[in-house]
């Protein structure tokens, strides 16, 4: 007889102000089982946990924890249906000792007064249930003890109010390695004893590790689960990344590019780093090449974009333009030394839906100019003209405010923007992205004219075929580090997967 599931959550509905964050998503959990919840970056993941914990409401669908409905109001209230998480930012109360956090609320009173004699006893045969008792002074204050102490406070607490659902929510992402693996073995115990946890990480080692189960959401949708035993990582990947199983299975390498070689490097950055955001990172950009960067959302891959062009200052390496070293500390200046760079990031380049398609269209030109130097009307005239005429920008006039245009001809203005400043280097992040497949098609004609050409290009999309098709040479990122460098034949969807899974 199959055993009746510890928690089940089925058709839930979450929306934030233009996000539909969760949409119809299910999710179950047995009791001794470890789930991984995957997924990239603003998948869903979180959110789903903070309904099931209450954070948020729901908008819609059933959760049950043994068979009961329930609706957690606060993250409290999910303790008394069994259900106990160790958040992100671990959600205890820094300036309460070890003891009072593992029994907050709980205390055991007499004549109305906490015994605190009491209160330390148990919080330390809860510790002794993880075989922590030595380690940890429970009179010490929270804030004082390492994240990962914590961590195991947070634990202790669960144990103590007999929790049957544990959430940990990327719970290594501020550990060590030792620190981690004795996470997991507290893990592999609670598990034993019966636990259901709930493990949210994007390191596919540790999913491997410790898991029995995977459950993989994409834009708030769920796309499966799977027995973690017969998923195989490359299909993981591929999961996540939006691929269809049978599509996994069809990716073939793509036809050789034809790719002069000894291109003259434009740009050399050597170990360019920003804390927090990527890890030092060497690569080349070469006059007429598109440069990919492929990589799972949140890999780093925007980060290295934006830090190139100045929208972060890096705090540590250098980037070399025609052998020397130059300090790119702000968008200003990156357009200064001929970079442009477009993004959905709307303070540097997105559209401005009041102004007009010329307005738009000169916007970097001025900007690069500086306020004091206006560019004659005429000329103005005549560059949006040009752009319009070049790019098929489908408008009845260069007059026409671009709110007006369809989505695709908006990032036509936006992508004329950056062609008016004749960059040497034009970082493109997700070009093509809510736009309709002609335009795409279009776009992608004009990244390889630009190439031709000899105008350098680093390409970003989550659209993996084209990365693929469109860049001679493509980094792949893998949490903020560059794990390994393609070329020519060797660029396939296939090995750009495969290389992210291992
Ligand atoms: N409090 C919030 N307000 C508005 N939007 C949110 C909020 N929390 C999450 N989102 C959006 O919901 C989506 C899912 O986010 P999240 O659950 O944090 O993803 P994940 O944890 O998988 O990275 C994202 O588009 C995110 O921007
Ligand atoms: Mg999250």
């Amino acid at each position: 007889m199959r055993q009746e599931p510890l928690l089940t959550m089925r058709g839930i509905e979450k929306s934030f102000p233009g996000v539909r964050a969760l949409k119809d998503v299910d999710f179950t959990l047995r009791s001794g089982q470890i789930h991984a919840l995957m997924g990239e970056n603003g998948a869903g993941k979180s959110t789903l946990i903070k309904v099931l914990t209450g954070v948020y409401p729901r908008d819609g669908g059933d959760m049950a924890m043994e068979g009961t409905r329930i609706f957690p109001s606060s993250p409290r209230d999910a303790e008394k249906f069994g259900i106990s998480t160790v958040y992100q930012e671990v959600n205890l109360i820094p300036h309460l000792t070890v003891a009072e956090n593992i029994c907050l609320g709980r205390e055991d009173r007499a004549a109305g007064i906490i015994r605190w004699k009491k209160v330390r006893e148990r919080a330390r045969k809860a510790l002794a249930r993880l075989e922590l008792d030595d380690g940890i002074d429970v009179e010490a204050q929270l804030s004082d003890c390492s994240i990962a102490v914590q961590q195991m406070v947070a634990i202790a607490r669960a144990l103590d109010i007999d929790a049957k659902v544990l959430i940990l929510d990327e719970p290594t992402s501020s550990l060590d390695e030792a620190e981690s693996d004795e996470l997991f073995s507290i893990m592999a115990r609670l598990k034993k004893r019966g636990m259901g946890i709930i493990f949210v990480t994007h390191f596919l080692d540790q999913v491997y590790r410790v898991s029995d189960a995977i459950t993989v959401l994409r834009n708030g949708q769920l796309v499966g689960e799977y027995s973690a035993a017969e998923l195989p990582r490359l299909e993981l990947v591929a999961r996540m990344m939006g691929k269809r199983a049978e599509e996994v299975k069809r990716l073939e390498k793509r036809a050789a590019v034809t790719t002069k070689s000894g291109r003259k490097t434009v740009i050399s950055v050597r170990r360019l780093a920003r804390k927090g955001s990527i890890n030092p990172i060497d690569f080349d950009l070469n006059e007429g090449e598109v440069l990919g960067l492929a990589g799972l959302l949140g890999s780093g891959r925007s980060e290295t974009a934006e830090v190139l062009f100045g929208v972060d200052a890096a705090d540590a390496g250098e980037i070399e333009i025609d052998g020397r070293a130059t300090k790119v500390d702000s968008p200003a200046k990156a357009m200064r030394l001929g970079f442009g760079m477009l993004t959905e990031d709307r303070k540097y380049s997105g559209i401005i839906p009041n102004l007009s398609i010329k307005e738009n269209i000169i916007l970097a030109m001025q900007a690069k100019l500086g306020p004091l130097k206006k560019i004659p009307p005429r000329q103005a005239n005549e560059i949006a003209d040009g752009f319009i005429k070049a790019l098929d920008i489908r408008t009845p006039s260069r007059e026409q405010l671009v709110k007006n245009l369809s989505g695709g001809n908006q990032q036509k203005v936006i992508i004329a923007r950056w062609l008016a400043i004749h960059p040497r280097l034009l970082i493109l992040d997700e070009p093509t992205r809510g736009i309709d497949v002609g335009t795409r098609a279009e776009i992608e004609e004009l990244i390889r004219k630009l190439r031709d050409e000899g105008m350098s290009l680093l390409l970003i999309s989550s659209e993996l075929d084209e990365v693929v098709r469109n860049s001679q040479r493509v980094l792949v990122l893998r949490d903020r580090n560059k794990i390994a460098e393609l070329a020519g034949e060797d660029i396939s969807e296939q090995r750009i997967l495969h290389t992210i899974a291992q």
